[in-house]
């Protein structure tokens, strides 16, 4: 498997008459994307990754890595956009949805905490806010893919590093006009004023949370994420682009930090 192989399996898939991000569609892209590695991405020498393995060794050193996040964009059409986010230690994507898209997710290194909600109705769907179901709250590593779909399977999600962490996104399609990131937190619902609580009246930590159980999410201003664009290092998707975007939205990117 390689980058342009993979970027072409999913288009061809994607592109099918008929496609409707079914899960039987989205789910043949997994097994294509389960067959990537670091190697292939030019992420084996990443400064992550190297301070993961310095780490490794020993174990008394700081964790001195920025907090910021890392975006490296691999490639683009009107079809999917691919990517890999690298999150240091502790990082978190807040809640946020992926309105009418599909995205198939890789874990490429380290750990980190997924937990994702589904409105519990169409009526809390169309109102961007009310009860939603946790659908998961688990530990994502590498090698495990996760797919949500554009109303199910826990479109609403935050990552939060559990250490130094990287994963390769497909989104189906692309952000766009009628797609935008909405961000959202977990609120007391309106008739009571306190987060729920464990048998000890402490906050609940987020592993406490039980998938199946209803939470209260809350729409929130788009918070500023310390994240950065930085320069994709592995080879690229040699892919003749079936629309080619006039103008990317996206930052100019950064050189790798000397290691
Ligand atoms: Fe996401």
């Amino acid at each position: 498997m390689t980058i342009t192989r993979l970027v072409t399996l999913v288009r061809e898939i994607v592109t099918r008459p008929g496609f409707c991000h079914a899960p039987q569609d989205v789910h043949a892209i997994v097994e294509h994307i389960s067959r990537v590695n670091c190697e292939m991405l030019g992420l084996e020498n990443h400064r992550y990754m190297k301070k993961r393995k310095r780490r490794q060794k020993n174990r008394q050193k700081q964790n001195q890595d920025s907090d910021m996040i890392l975006y490296q964009h691999i490639f683009e059409d009107e079809h999917i956009s691919v990517g890999v986010f690298l999150l240091p230690k502790n990082a978190i994507i807040p809640l946020h949805d992926h309105p009418s898209m599909s995205v198939v997710t890789l874990g490429l290194f380290g750990s980190c905490r997924l937990m994702s909600y589904d409105w519990k109705t169409d009526e809390t769907r169309q109102a961007q806010q009310g009860e939603a179901i946790l659908i998961q709250n688990k530990v994502m590593e590498p090698g495990d893919v996760v797919v949500c779909h554009p109303t199910s399977h826990g479109n609403i999600h935050s990552i939060q590093a559990i250490e130094n962490f990287a994963m390769l996104d497909i989104l189906i399609p692309p952000y766009g006009e009628s797609r935008i990131c909405r961000y959202y937190e977990v609120a007391p619902p309106p008739e009571t004023t306190t987060l729920p609580s464990s048998a000890d009246g402490a906050k609940q930590r987020p592993e406490d949370f039980v998938p199946g159980t209803t939470h209260w999410l809350q729409g929130i201003p788009e918070p500023t994420l310390n994240l950065e664009h930085e320069l994709y290092l592995g080879t690229p998707a040699a892919v003749t682009q079936l629309t080619p975007l006039p103008n990317l939205i996206f930052q100019p990117a950064i050189a790798h930090e000397a290691a």
